[in-house]
């Protein structure tokens, strides 16, 4: 079986699972023991060269960032109005003939600044793996079924207070090609355009207790356990409602010091 994914992906590594802990473990140590030393060094954002994540070692930037000029890549870019997202966009469970398989939840929360202000007005957009872990994406191939009745894709426009609502199903943990037996935790890809659209943000919302975290190295990639915890939903009993679905809370902070992680655009996982 392994062969057989180095085959179909030459990406793909036999590495085990234990290989992966091990390295996490080391670099978990290391950064503990320097932030130990000297605090300043602690991190809020995910390593862009983090081995035990393979693809990172390929993919991360070497040479410093581009500065680009905003104004004219505004020029080119792709823009939205309010009317061009309607508030059915944000109900993933609607967007067929019948209805999806498994867990129906909403997922609530605000978009603040980094000063705690509401941003409102800005374009969310999700996308996320099915309540059997599969991806429409044909590059995810693997033997789960594709519900016909969800896309797993929805968007949503802040109200005045910063808030957002999704109405959709579940995911399920997934596996992929960056070790051995290597599965995801169960996710939902965020994505924010910040003030303009030169500045989108991506990342990632977890469920509460995933038994995977400790595994996963996109998660391990951020070395530091408050801004993990940033990444993970709540559990919110008054966004559960009665006989109809389980409720999240998700606040995504946009700035400052207490920032949700945010990834770089090349993430496919
Ligand atoms: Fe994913």
């Amino acid at each position: 079986m392994a062969e057989d994914t180095a085959r179909l992906d030459p990406q793909a590594t036999t590495d085990p699972q234990e290989t992966i802990d091990a390295e996490i473990a080391q670099i978990e140590g290391d950064y503990r023991a320097g932030v130990e030393a000297d605090p300043s060094k602690e991190e809020s954002q995910p390593r862009l060269n983090y081995p035990p994540y393979r693809s990172s070692l390929l993919r991360h930037p070497t040479k410093d960032l581009h500065h680009t000029d905003p104004e004219t890549i505004e020029l080119y870019s792709p823009a939205f109005g309010h009317r061009d997202v309607h508030l059915l966009e944000s109900d993933l469970t609607i967007q067929h003939n019948g209805e999806p398989i498994g867990e129906r939840i909403k997922v609530r929360g605000q978009v603040v600044d980094g000063n705690g202000r509401p941003v409102r007005g800005q374009l969310i957009e999700i996308w996320q793996a099915n309540a059997a872990g599969r991806y429409i994406h044909k590059r995810d191939q693997h033997p789960a079924p594709i519900d016909p009745n969800f896309s797993g894709v929805g968007r949503a426009i802040t109200g005045d207070d910063g808030s957002y609502e999704f109405t959709t199903i579940k995911p399920a943990p997934y596996p992929w090609k960056n070790h051995h037996n290597a599965w995801r935790p169960a996710h939902i890809h965020f994505s924010l355009f910040g003030t303009d659209f030169t500045q989108r943000m991506i990342t990632q919302m977890y469920f509460p207790g995933d038994p995977l975290f400790p595994l996963d190295p996109i998660y391990q990639g951020i070395t530091d356990q408050k801004a993990r915890d940033r990444l993970v939903a709540t559990y919110d009993h008054s966004v559960t409602s009665h006989e109809w679905n389980t409720g999240y809370t998700f606040d995504i902070v946009l700035t400052g010091s207490q920032r949700t992680w945010m990834e770089d655009e090349d993430h496919d996982h």
